[in-house]
Order: C-alpha cells, then structure tokens, then sequence
C-alpha cells in the first residue's frame, strides 16, 4: 500500500481540524439551541463543557489517532492488549456515516437556498417564505438529490488525498468563512435595536436553565467538537510528531467557540432588530432569517441580497470541511482494513451516508417515516448527539485514562519532552475522573435512571 497521507504544514493540521470542528454546528444548530434554552446561560453551561469534558476529550482522541498512524479500528485495537477496543473505533465509523447522513440533507438545504438567494426567490412576507421551506424540503425527490450531490462533492474532495483534498479545501475555505462571518456580523450589529440581540447572548437568564439544558448543551458540545466518533482521531493520525496536542486542542476549542458566539451575534441582533423571537427551532436559518434579512435591510435592498447570497455561501463552506471530515473516517478504515484502494473505499461510504440522506429527507415531508415514534431525520440528531456521541467519548476516556499505558500517555501528551511542565496530572485527573463521571451522570439521567 502506498505511504500513509500527513497533513503539510502547522497551520494546515489547525485549518483542517477547525474545519471539521465548525460546520453547521455552530452556525445552524448552536443559534437555534440558544435560542430555546434561554441565551446566555445556556452559553455558559456549554463553555463549561467545553473546557472540562471537551478539551480533555479531544487530547484524548489525538493521542489515539496520533501514537498509532491508523484508522479509527486499528487505532484502538493496537494501542493496548485488547483487541476488543477496537469496537470504539467501529462504532465511531457508524455514528460517523449516520451524522453524515442527516448532515448532508441540510448541507443540501444551503445548497438549495443559495441558488435561492441568488435567483432572489426568497423574496416575500413570512407566510411566503415559509411556505417555500415547507414545499421545497417536503418534497421527495429535490432535497434528498441535493443532499446526495452534496455528499459527491464531499467524496471528489476526499479521493484527492489527505493533503491535496481536505488540507487544500480548507485552507481556502476556512479564511473565506470567517471573512464572510465577521461581514454580516458588522452589518447585523449595526442594525437599529440589535442591542437587544446581544444582549440576549450575554446576559444569562437562570430561570431557564432545567437538567434538559446541561444535557443539549453537551450534546451541542461533543457535536460541535466533532467528539466521540473517532473523527479527531482520524486527522491526528495525519499529525507530525511535532505536532503539540493540548496547545492544537485548546486553539480549535477556542476557535470554534468563537465561531458560534459570532454566527449568533449575526442571527440575533437581526432577528431582534425586526422584532422576531429567535426561539423557533431548526428551522430558524430556513425560515425566519431570509425573512428577517429582508426586513433589516429595507433600507437598502441591494445589501439584504448580498448578506443573504453571503450567509448561505457560508453555511455551505462551514458544512463542506466538515462532511470531509466525517467522510474521512469511513474512507479511511475501510481503505486500510479492506485493503482497498482509497477511491473504492471513499465508494463505500459515499454509497452508505447517501442511503441514510435519502431516507431521512424523505422523513421530512412524510413524518411516516420513523424510528421509535420519530422522523427518521430527528431521530438520527438525537440518537447521535444525545447518546452515541457521549457513549464513544466516555469510552475513548476511560480507555486513554485506565488502559493506556501511562508513560505512552505522557510521552503523546508531552511530545517526548521529559523536562515539559505541562498540564499532565490535570489532564490525566480529568481523563480518569472527571470526564467518565461526568458523562456517565449525564447518560444516567438520559436514560432515566437519576
Ligand atoms: N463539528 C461539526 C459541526 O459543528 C460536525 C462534525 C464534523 C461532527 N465531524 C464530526 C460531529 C464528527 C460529530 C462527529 O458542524
């Protein structure tokens, strides 16, 4: 088999992993999440996972995927004795293909309202705009065609390699992102009223705050980290040596929490400013924002048309670097475990998570299609986010705490520098301790037990 891929370059390995980290996470779930579970106080309670259940985690994975130079299976099969750890890296290939599955219908979506945006056909009142939502993702055959050239492109990307494609796609489109981000934020928050917007993510309200909220928001967490499906441990396996985990983490985490913190100062002082409570669920990007763009910027039509084109362009950039990445993990064990080649490999996934879009879009206009009394498509979110995404981190982390041989540990996590006075024992505290815990808690109540 030919030599294993790396990423080139420092900035490329942080680009690329940023990439996967800020998708429609933050810019279509976190912003609707906010919304409904009470602004900033959700937002602090999501920080709060993110440093102490996200950043270990992720250190967690990279150790994994770096110290073996493999796929999510062999990266756990071979780290210790036990082959049976390997079952943590399948399983992250499975959560992986369903993620992507449901990912790609609205990847397919932004697709759809980009062109939109451009045609101008999402001109009109709020019944109108709301209407082309329900018609068009209703439909049977449009979305779920969308969210299927949505994937392809995703596999042309992936079958160029690990540094011709994914590196080199998001190196362009990840600068481009926060370039169009931080435009409608400056053109949002200059908005009559956007005050209210902003205050609405910074001033926490405690009256909202129920045990459903910890849980959305680790969920959220381990979403937006792209945690506990083997995907991190994927790209760290492209790593170099040099490559210095707790510091990559700890940049992507704050990188990617900002990413979220700006894409709702772009969506609430608009909303605010035209009088719309930001509440309305997933379907707030698709529904109440083209309305809401239109409205703020009465004054000068031109620029609501541009902001619109802008916006949905950015969806789809945040969405493309990271199906590459969930794309990737499948890709990349089937091609070493199968012994295939990489293009056939990529076939293999694509073929899977197209399965999966296709039935969940149709889920979306015939809610007959369900799994325990769900839409298909609502069920797959849930069933990851809430449950399979903190089933693969709490097994990643009681696996590199307890199993791992510690000096292994100590050597990834210090990249082989006795002398480094670094964060071990906190680290190795949290792995051991404070991230089983914690996600077992959380799964307890999930399940019903406390
Ligand atoms: N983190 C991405 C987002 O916020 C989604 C994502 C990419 C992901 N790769 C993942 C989620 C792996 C879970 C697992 O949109």
């Amino acid at each position: 088999m030919a030599e294993r891929g790396n990423f080139g370059s420092r900035l490329g390995i942080i680009l690329a992993t940023a990439g996967s980290a800020v998708g429609l996470g933050n810019v279509w779930r976190f912003p609707y999440m906010t919304g409904h579970n009470g602004g900033a106080a959700f937002i602090l309670i999501y920080l709060g996972c993110i440093l102490m259940l996200g950043i270990p985690g992720m250190v967690s994975e990279f150790i994994v995927g770096r110290h073996s130079q493999a796929n999510a299976y062999r990266a756990y099969a071979t780290l210790t004795k036990g082959k049976g750890w390997g079952l943590v890296g399948i399983l992250g290939v499975i959560t992986s293909t369903i993620i992507l599955g449901f990912y790609a219908v609205v990847a397919g979506w932004c697709l759809q309202y980009l062109g939109a945006s451009v045609f101008g056909e999402l001109k009109g009142d709020t019944g109108y705009v709301q209407q082309y939502f329900q018609t068009f993702s209703g439909d049977p055959f449009r979305p779920a065609l969308l969210g299927v050239v949505f994937i392809l492109i995703t596999h042309f990307i992936i079958v160029r390699g690990v540094q011709k494609g994914i590196e080199r796609t998001s190196k362009l489109l990840m600068p481009l992102l926060f370039i169009l981000l931080l435009i409608i934020v400056i053109a949002s928050c200059s908005l009559p009223n956007a005050a209210k917007g902003i205050e609405f993510l910074l001033r926490p309200d405690f009256s909202k705050v129920s045990s459903s909220v910890f849980l959305e928001a680790l969920g959220q967490a381990f979403f937006s980290l792209s945690l506990g499906t083997a995907c991190l441990c994927t790209y760290a396996s492209y790593f170099t040596k040099q490559t210095r985990l707790l510091a990559s983490a700890t940049q992507i985490a704050v990188l990617d929490f900002l990413i979220a913190l700006l894409a709702g100062l772009m969506i609430f002082p608009a909303a605010f400013s035209v009088g719309v409570e930001p509440d309305s669920g997933p379907s707030l990007i698709f529904i109440t924002l083209p309305n809401v763009f239109q409205q703020a910027f009465a004054f000068m039509p031109a620029l609501g048309y541009v902001i619109s084109i802008m916006f949905y362009a950015l969806l789809v950039f945040a969405a493309q670097t990271s199906t590459i990445s969930m794309h990737e993990i499948g890709t990349a064990f089937f091609h070493e475990e199968l012994k295939i080649k990489r293009s056939s490999a990529a076939w293999i996934e694509t073929v899977a998570c197209s399965l999966i879009a296709i039935f969940c879009s149709l889920s979306v206009g015939n809610p007959d299609i369900q799994l325990l009394g769900k839409p298909l498509m609502d069920f797959c979110d849930l069933l990851t986010a809430q449950y399979m995404l903190p089933v693969g981190a709490l097994l990643t982390s009681i696996f590199v705490g307890w199993f791992v041989s510690k000096t292994l540990v100590r050597e990834e996590f210090t990249n082989w520098d006795t002398t480094a006075k670094s964060f071990f024992k906190v680290y190795l505290f949290c792995v051991r301790f404070v991230v089983p815990v914690c996600i077992f808690l959380i799964l307890m109540h999930q399940f019903g037990v406390i």
